[in-house]
């Protein structure tokens, strides 16, 4: 089987991996880096449970093959931890009651941070938008929604 080199930059630590061409970040993160944080819901680009931060841009890490995340900086939900403190944004979504069985959480979380580290004080129509392609079975968005607001006020 044909491998390949890469070498990535997760939540700051470098990682370097031999790679069947044909694999996915997402895989790379869940299998062979175990951060089960980044969730498998569709696999084809659809839920948004899978993404990530690349390059500080978001992105479904189930669409990503891994060799394109070569050379370049990846944070999924545990890399938002700092000190062993959650981030504003998770806070806030728990204090909202913004997550019930939590699938969508962390692609959620990982969305409102692209959109808070470029717009530190969206509106409602900008964290909407910031989360159209994060689905949610459970909450109804708006208790979300009003997180994202709450911490771009703090
Ligand atoms: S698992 Fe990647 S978008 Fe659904
Ligand atoms: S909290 Fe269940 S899918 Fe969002």
């Amino acid at each position: 089987m044909q491998q390949l080199y890469i070498s990535l930059t997760v939540n700051g630590d470098v990682h370097e991996l031999n790679i069947e061409p044909r694999r996915t970040l997402m895989e790379i993160l869940r299998e062979d880096l175990e951060l089960h944080g980044t969730h498998e819901g569709c696999g084809s680009g659809d839920c948004g449970a899978c993404t990530v931060l690349l390059d500080n841009e978001p992105v479904p890490s189930c669409l990503v093959l891994a060799a394109d995340a070569d050379g370049r900086q990846v944070v999924t939900v545990e890399g938002l931890v700092q000190n062993g403190e959650p981030h504003a944004v998770q806070k806030a979504i728990v204090t909202h009651g913004g997550t019930q069985c939590g699938y969508c959480t962390p692609g959620i979380v990982i969305s409102s941070v692209a959109l808070l580290n470029e717009n530190p004080h969206p509106n409602e129509l900008e964290a909407r938008e910031a989360i159209a392609g994060n689905l949610c079975r459970c909450t109804g968005y708006q208790k979300i929604v009003d997180a994202i607001v709450a911490v771009g006020r703090e």
